[in-house]
């Protein structure tokens, strides 16, 4: 991965947008048929990726529904620029919908911080349960209004583990003196000083240079980027602490979504529906698949740690998050209601 193209990437796009405007004002002027609306939708996975696979399934539905009037265009593998310029560019309208992690949205609106936190949910089950609850996810996905987006949809981005180069993780000990790559997230910087190691911030393009040049000695994410990312060609030991839980979240531009119609509204809110749907299917697929892979071509060994010393060190971020959010309690609330309805099956 060579990562200043990200930039060269970022100004073809906006030359491309440029010359897509011009012809599209040159064709009007001719007066040919009235153009599709373009709808730009931006991410940072790779053309393999569930997230991808999902999005391609919103682009067929809604240029098969609504193609008169719109054409959806997908862009995947940081094309336009990594998560937080996509989340800009949507603010702005320059692009129309990205899904950005969860973890970097905390900086829009602090409501955000909520599923950031370490050992929020008690499962998996949980998690599902909890994001598809509207009353959990509303306050949430509705914070953004002044910033000039919403989010309309979450996608399941696993759980989230430490990977290290070259010294396994057995316990918080362990990643003394590590730098450790983290999103950008002032809560995944405060984890990583509860537990002891050293937090490196950095956007997700950036981290196989990283590993690879020995900036940070691991990192921490599901087992899709070992194989995808390639991570897996330089961290050999994968640690399931299982910290985190970060949905990713799709983002639409406020204004794009106030201009649909009624009836538009309605097909891409179903369209929304398929994304979750279709991601969360790929990606049991994927994460078997990643698990394989990186066991027979990457030889990563994975490592399944006692949990509790991790919890433990991590508990204390929950009531100082509470404590400077007291409107997001009562989701906090909610979700243990979930965790004690589909509790971890280790307790
Ligand atoms: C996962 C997640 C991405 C995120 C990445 C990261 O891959 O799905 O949305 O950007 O982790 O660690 O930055």
């Amino acid at each position: 991965m060579n990562f200043p193209k990200k930039r060269r990437y970022l100004t073809h796009f906006l030359l491309f947008t440029a010359a897509l405007t011009l012809s599209a004002a040159s064709l009007s002027g001719c007066g040919t048929a009235q153009s599709q609306r373009i709808v730009r939708i931006g991410h940072n996975q790779s053309v393999n990726h569930p997230t991808h696979i999902a999005l391609t399934a919103f682009q067929n539905y809604i240029n098969e529904h609504l193609g008169d009037h719109y054409l959806v265009e997908v862009y995947p593998s940081e094309l336009l620029g990594s998560q937080t310029d996509m989340v800009q560019l949507t603010q702005t309208g320059a692009i129309d919908y990205c899904i950005a992690s969860n973890a970097i949205l905390e900086t829009f609106s602090k409501n955000y911080e909520i599923f950031n936190l370490p050992y929020l949910f008690a499962s998996a089950d949980s998690y599902h349960h909890a994001m598809d609850d509207p009353d959990v996810t509303d306050p949430i996905f509705t914070a953004t209004q002044k910033a000039g987006f919403t989010a309309v949809t979450w996608l399941d981005a696993g759980t989230r583990n430490f990977y290290t180069v070259s010294k396994p993780i057995e316990n918080p000990a362990d990643l003394k003196g590590l730098k450790i790559r983290v999103q950008q997230s002032p809560t995944n910087i405060e984890m990583m000083r509860l537990l002891g190691g050293s937090a490196t911030p950095m956007g997700f393009g950036d981290v196989y240079t990283a590993l690879q040049s020995n900036i940070i000695d691991g990192a921490e994410n599901n087992e899709m980027a070992l194989t995808d990312n390639g991570h897996g060609d330089v961290c050999k030991y994968y640690s399931y602490d299982m910290h985190q839980m970060v949905p990713d979240i799709l983002i639409g531009n406020n204004a794009f979504i106030q201009d649909l119609s009624d009836e538009e509204r309605a097909v891409f809110e179903e369209g929304y529906r398929l994304i979750n749907q279709v991601q969360r299917e790929e990606w049991v697929k994927a994460v078997d698949a990643a698990r394989e892979t990186a066991v027979s071509r990457q030889n990563v060994q994975f490592l399944y740690p006692d949990q509790a010393p991790f919890v433990e060190a991590c508990l204390p971020l929950h009531q100082s998050v509470l404590q400077n959010n007291p409107a997001i309690r009562p989701i906090y609330d909610a979700i243990q209601e979930y965790n004690t309805r589909y509790p971890s099956i280790t307790e």
